[in-house]
């Protein structure tokens, strides 16, 4: 393995060299991985299509580099420690060599029922060792894994399994999550109702819940690989195929197949998880992210397997059987790195302090933080009685699309601020843009952050349609990626994420579009329209409020909103109930019909000074009203 970097003198070289001689850089990092061809060239770009190549025809499989190559050193040391929903289960552990020859013998068994290199194989599973030995078969063989959330429901489900087309769907009869068994595999079955491309179902037995299984396409996990053999040579991939597809919410209705190819994806998450986390070997590191987020396939999988590392996986949630579970976790498995999202920090301080104490937690020695804004008091509380003022904290900010880290301090190295994610990591070149585009050059300035070079593990496409991946990243501000963030460069040169200027919204790091939450909304008989929009919400980050309008025959009634979350419940899940529902009589529209969002975001967050001029709105009065029955 290449040396990491060790200080912040070393960091500042690292990151010059990464901007002289981008190329050379990332060569120097992709030689110390296990590839069946050398690369010709290592980079070919061109942000207008957008067309990025990394290790143009290196032949390779990822799952070499993250089991084979490190079968002579390490093939007892854990891979997995998986950690089940009920504490009073058996932890599993999986050590190298049993993780590889269960990844080689479920690859035998995904090809028995089908499989072929570029398959698209759709997984809808609970957090067990299954899911990750799922993901690596399917890269072990060449098919691309599309990991869909356990939280969502059979119609998201179903637009992403017909969206990538999969011939093949891994799922479980259900999953433990706190003290609820969800009932996977009959969603799978109302989804694959309107999914003629699947031929395929393998059933994980996990909750013993009765289930129904349809002959000649569904058969149970455990039959599968029934006399199976655990050996099983990795398909030789180039560089530039995808490994897999990760949907995420954008500003339309329809979720986004964000495409990640292996070469760079693979140089890119080992670099970042080892030098963002300061990764020592035989360290235990655990990610709390489940792998149906782009977190969990990043720095839950294939970073911390890539590094050799001990990577903890726990089934269950932060608050069962009570708001100590992590930090029992952390004592039981002696984690070392820690990372986790800022919402599950704001909830279990909302619980005390009681539930911290009887841990002593003095294995820690990095804390990090992902997926939305950590705000000064939780990074304080977390710094303080988690980490015991003795942890670096690393603030990582990045997006499903970035596939890694971009902007994060290196623990330890990097000086933190609360609140900033600081520094880039090398090879990323940050820029700030106005609304018009202009680079702001200099410290102390503010716009929207845009990223004006390559990095190995950048989006390469959004499936089936690469003109949305161009249209929604790349010609917004010509020859930059755009991020959707907001983000400030303060006098220090340190960055700090000020949230989405779109119209998706974080919900508990959940990333939503507005605008499917809306199409779910309208999905019930009696909503004529609606909008949603997001408020700032202690736990949450930001809550979901949403103005209906509905037939005038049905009352305004506590029913009828029971009735709306429900339909987005069935239509989305769980994660997209809105938390506050207004009926209105109708939406602030401007003459030309287009709902003046600005005016119901200031409504939600109760900053009624600011809602700007009304009078060009085709119904003005309509505003007072929203007003005067807005939730508070
Ligand atoms: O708005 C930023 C926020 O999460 C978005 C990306 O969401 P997603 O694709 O779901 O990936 C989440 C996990 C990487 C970003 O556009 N975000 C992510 N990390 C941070 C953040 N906002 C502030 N600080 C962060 N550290």
């Amino acid at each position: 393995m290449p040396n990491r970097i060790t200080t912040f003198a070393e960091y500042l070289d690292e990151y010059r060299k990464s901007i002289d001689t981008p190329e050379q850089f990332w060569a120097d990092k992709a030689e110390a991985f296990v590839w069946h061809q050398h690369w010709d060239k290592v980079l070919e770009w061109n942000f207008a299509e957008p067309s990025v190549q990394w290790f143009i025809n290196g032949k390779l499989n990822i799952t070499e580099n993250c089991l084979d190559r490190h079968l002579l050193s390490k093939s007892t040391q854990p891979a997995i420690l998986w950690e089940p929903n009920n504490p009073d289960e058996a932890v599993r552990t999986l050590t190298y060599a049993e993780l590889h020859e269960k990844v080689c013998q479920f690859a035998n068994a995904l090809k028995n029922n089908g499989a072929k290199k570029g398959d698209r194989i759709c997984i809808y599973m609970p957090m067990v060792p299954e899911l990750a030995i799922a993901v690596l078969a399917c890269a072990r063989i060449g098919a691309i894994h599309s990991v869909v959330f356990g939280g969502f429901s059979f119609k998201s489900l179903s637009d992403r399994i017909q969206d990538a087309e999969c011939s093949i769907v891994l799922t479980a009869d259900g999953a433990f999550r706190g003290a609820k068994d969800i009932p996977l595999k009959s969603v799978v079955d109302e989804a694959l109702e309107t999914c003629p491309s699947v031929k395929k179902v393998i059933v994980l037995s996990r909750t013993n819940v009765k289930i129904t299984m349809v002959e000649g396409r569904d058969i149970w996990w455990h039959d599968a690989i029934l006399n199976v053999s655990a050996e099983c040579p990795a398909t030789i991939m180039d560089s530039e195929d995808m490994l897999f597809i990760l949907y995420t919410s954008g500003s339309t209705g329809k979720p986004k197949g964000v495409v990640h190819t292996i070469g760079g994806y693979m140089v890119y998450v080992d670099y970042s998880f080892r030098n963002v986390f300061q990764y020592n070997d035989g360290e235990v590191y655990w990610c709390t992210a489940d792998i149906g987020w782009i977190t969990g396939h990043s720095y839950l999988i294939y970073g911390p397997l890539l590094a050799g590392a001990t990577t903890v996986m726990f089934e269950g949630i932060p608050t069962y059987p009570d708001a100590g579970r992590f930090w029992n976790i952390i004592d039981k498995q002696q984690v070392n790195i820690f990372y986790t999202a800022p919402t599950a920090i704001r909830s279990l301080e909302a619980f005390g302090l009681e539930f911290v104490k009887p841990y002593s937690l003095n294995s820690l020695r990095v804390l990090g933080s992902v997926g939305e804004p950590i705000n000064k008091e939780a990074w304080e509380w977390y710094h303080v009685n988690i980490g015991k003022e003795n942890c670096p904290i690393v603030d990582t900010w990045w997006q499903t699309e970035t596939g890694g880290i971009l902007i994060s301090p290196l623990a330890g190295i990097t000086k933190t601020k609360p609140s900033y994610a600081t520094l880039p990591l090398p090879g990323i070149r940050p820029v700030i843009v106005n609304e018009a585009g202009k680079i702001l050059e200099g410290n102390n300035v503010e716009g929207r952050l845009c990223i004006e070079f390559p990095f190995p593990s950048i989006i390469r496409t959004t499936y089936g349609d690469h003109e949305r991946c161009r249209s929604n990243y790349f010609d917004i501000y010509p020859n930059l990626y755009f991020t959707g963030d907001g983000c400030k460069r303060d006098e220090d040169g340190y960055y700090r994420i000020t949230g989405r200027v779109d119209d998706v919204i974080k919900v508990s790091g959940h990333l939503l579009g507005t605008a499917e939450i809306e199409s779910a909304i309208n999905e019930h008989p009696d909503i004529v329209e609606s909008a949603v929009v997001g408020y700032p919400h202690d736990i949450k980050g930001w809550g979901i409020y949403a103005f209906v309008v509905c037939n005038t025959h049905r009352p305004d009634t506590n029913a009828l909103k029971q009735e709306i979350i429900d339909t987005v419940a069935k239509y989305i899940g769980h994660i997209a109930k809105p938390d506050k529902i207004q009926i209105v009589s109708g939406l602030p529209k401007t003459r030309s019909g287009k709902i003046m969002r600005r005016i119901l975001r200031k409504i939600a967050e109760n900053d009624m000074a600011n809602l700007g001029d009304t009078s060009t709105l085709l119904d003005p009065a309509v505003v007072e009203e929203i007003k005067a029955g807005a939730i508070h």
